[in-house]
């Protein structure tokens, strides 16, 4: 099978490349990836000299391209993981979200089209329910629940969500969505939640709680999102929507402390500062659909895979550090300055 995996310099992405090289040493992977200041070309360096691997450098917003790759390799599957993805970064400047969440969906869809792929999966969020309320645990979400959204990230992904449903319907593309929660593990860059507290405790920075950190997110490990992909890709249906998530609700204050503990650090490296404008307090997946009909079972508690997270860090410091030298010093100053 000749599979593209796009994003696959970025977190998921490029977990997922590792991931289907292990599993299906036979297919032949195409990986792209933009290079924003999310990709890291480091993430895919033991991939980059074997011979079913390769990885070309495009923008999926670039229509002309993208429609060479597609020429040149005519892709059995197409999974879409490009986007941009930090809801932080949604506030101040919307436009590249649009661009790349929305467009550069289309411009994919309209190439599966052309060259009858024959999947399109598009990797999305369960940011696109909007969020539940703090005292109702029995609340979560399931494929049926209404899009709500609250950032412009989640509505840029949700608007994707309703143009792959429109393709479906009027072109009758082959194409399915999953809807996974908050994923961690290895290779995360550092301005989302757990690299960073791991980064900044290892330092002895303060660690920047938004609110009272009583907010909510149902945590998986990056690899069991990959498992669910993989068997949506094989095995799902299409035109269908999966949620993903392992029931690993956790309020980001107990994450915090978590990580502290593990490190050894002190609880008074927390400092609570100004919260994000429009934070959802609670994302809960109900995996039931996953779980029926396709069998998926994820493998990380959450106690176990934060572990194994954390000692990743430790162990990686060569993958991390480069990105917490450079750029990314000017980005912390600039986004966390007004928030003290
Ligand atoms: P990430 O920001 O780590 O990686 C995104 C990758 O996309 C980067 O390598 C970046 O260079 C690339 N990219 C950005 N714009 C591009 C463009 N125009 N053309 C080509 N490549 C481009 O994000 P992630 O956390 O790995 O998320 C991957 C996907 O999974 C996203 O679609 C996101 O919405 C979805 N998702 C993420 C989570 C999570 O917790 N991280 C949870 C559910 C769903
Ligand atoms: P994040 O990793 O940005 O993911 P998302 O907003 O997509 O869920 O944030 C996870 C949670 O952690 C969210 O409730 C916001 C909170 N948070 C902080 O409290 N401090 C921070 O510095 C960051 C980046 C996030």
């Amino acid at each position: 099978m000749k599979i593209c995996i796009t994003g696959a310099a970025g977190f998921i992405g490029g977990n997922f490349a590792h991931y289907w090289f292990n599993h299906y040493p036979n297919d032949q992977i195409i990986a792209v990836d933009a290079l924003t200041y999310a990709g890291n070309l480091a993430t895919l360096k033991p991939l980059m000299d074997q011979a079913n691997f390769t990885f070309v450098k495009a923008d999926i917003t670039d229509g002309s391209t993208m429609a060479h790759l597609f020429e040149q390799y005519h892709f059995d599957v197409v999974v879409n993981f490009a986007a941009e993805t930090h809801v932080d970064r949604s506030v101040v400047d919307p436009a590249v979200f649009l661009k790349t969440n929305i467009l550069g969906v289309q411009v994919l869809m309209d190439l599966c089209r052309k060259y009858d792929v024959k999947r399109f999966h598009q990797v999305s969020t369960d940011e696109v329910y909007g969020d539940l309320p703090l005292d109702r645990p029995d609340l979560l979400f399931t494929e049926s629940t209404p899009l709500h959204t609250s950032s412009p990230y989640s509505a840029s992904k949700a608007s994707a969500d309703l143009l792959v449903n429109a393709y479906v319907r009027t072109y009758g593309l082959k194409a399915t969505i999953s809807r996974c929660s908050n994923n961690y593990g290895p290779y995360q860059f550092p301005e989302k939640l757990i690299p960073l507290m791991i980064q900044r405790a290892l330092n002895d920075e303060s660690l920047p709680v938004y609110g009272q950190g009583t907010n909510v997110r149902d945590w998986l490990h990056v690899y069991d999102h990959c498992s669910a992909i993989d068997l949506i890709i094989h095995n799902g249906k299409e035109g269908e929507v999966y949620n993903i998530g392992g029931h690993n609700e956790r309020n980001n204050l107990e994450v915090v402390k978590t990580i502290l503990k593990q490190l050894g650090k002190d609880e008074s490296l927390i400092h609570f500062v100004k919260d994000r404008p429009g934070h959802d307090l609670r994302y809960a997946i109900d995996p039931t659909k996953m779980e029926k009909e396709l069998g998926w079972k994820p493998v990380y508690t959450f106690d176990k895979g934060i572990k194994e997270t954390i000692d990743w860090y430790l162990s990686n410091k060569d993958w991390w550090q480069p990105i917490v030298n450079g750029d990314y010093q000017h980005y912390y100053e600039t986004m966390y300055k007004d928030r003290q």
